[in-house]
């Protein structure tokens, strides 16, 4: 089992705002990204670029993942963002954001680009992750190369804003159902295959932004259908989103007190017989080895959430 950060949520910060900068500080998300792409102005890039290696090298995150999002390799802005963030603040720096992936070659590109800033720098190499933004239509035909090209990848994260504009969806709605598709869920094929390639090369998944932020009942249904299928997280685009997600990512508690009975059962019987027992009795219950993986990624989200 691999031993993940964990990520139920990610708060989306404009880097070039000091105000929100300063307001993630007083918030506890699991982890947060430090926006120079979308949230950032054309003209605000150079300013919001400074503003993010001060950021980072000031502190004051806690023990919340810090990530910054730069912008996508058809920009002009990438190679400056990724110079000017690591050699300014690298070991202040968890991980690197990738918008609009479209092939494994731009996250190679990214890794070797990194990995001589780290050798510049005397940073340690290969310790800044990758979180990758899943969101068009090559992107999600590449996903399988694009989720093993680098070592440092550790999520795959659905961007279902670009990704509804990439497909050309009939909604405007950023995560709700697009009028008219009323046989299921106009994103489950979406969902599925990024799980599918999330867990295949042992990386994290995470649900994007829902963007009404005063809906939170529309907030709980929507990330209630990613973690029940899987997902690792979803973002907050604003403080009161946070602990909604933080909560609809946890396992819930009789959950994880049962995962926790369940490895103690079965490493009881393991212990017996010279370790020949290959299922065990829970109550009412036949545990195997099965239940043990089921139990080991309830118990893994349990703990990593503090429970
Ligand atoms: C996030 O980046 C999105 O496009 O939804
Ligand atoms: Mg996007």
């Amino acid at each position: 089992m691999v031993s993940y950060r964990p990520r139920r949520s990610t708060l989306a910060v404009p880097g070039s705002s000091q105000k929100f900068i300063d307001k993630a500080r007083s918030l506890n998300p699991d982890a947060l990204f430090l926006d120079l792409e979308d949230a950032c102005a054309p003209a605000a890039k150079a300013d919001g670029r400074v503003n993010v290696v001060k950021a980072l090298n000031e502190g004051g995150f806690g023990d919340t993942t810090r990530v910054v999002r730069i912008n996508d390799w058809t920009t002009e802005w990438t190679y400056r963002d990724v110079v000017d963030v690591v050699s300014g603040a690298g070991a202040n720096l968890d991980c690197l954001m990738l918008p609009k992936v479209q092939s494994a070659a731009q996250v190679q590109a990214l890794d070797l680009l990194v990995t001589q800033i780290e050798k510049a720098e005397g940073l340690e190499v290969g310790r800044i992750g990758f979180e990758i933004q899943i969101e068009n239509a090559k992107g999600l035909l590449a996903v399988n190369e694009i989720a093993a090209a680098s070592p440092r990848n550790e999520t795959l994260i659905f961007g279902p804003a670009d990704f509804m504009a990439s497909i050309q969806m009939k909604s405007l709605v950023v995560g709700e159902q697009p009028d008219g598709y009323d046989v299921g869920d106009a994103y489950h094929h979406i969902l599925m295959t990024l799980l599918m390639a999330a867990r295949a090369h042992d990386l994290q998944v995470i649900d994007g932004p829902y963007l009404a932020i005063k809906d939170l009942d529309g907030l709980r249904r929507v990330a209630g259908r990613s973690a029940a299928l899987g997902f690792d997280g979803k973002w907050a685009l604003h403080p009161t989103q946070v602990d909604i997600v933080n909560d609809i990512f946890s396992p819930r508690q009789a959950d994880y007190d049962h995962a926790e009975n369940i490895l103690d059962a079965y490493d009881w019987c393991t212990s017996v017989e010279g370790g020949a027992r290959g299922a065990a009795m829970l109550g009412d219950e036949m545990i195997d080895e099965a239940s043990r993986k089921m139990a080991l990624v309830i118990s893994a989200k349990g703990r990593a959430a503090g429970m």
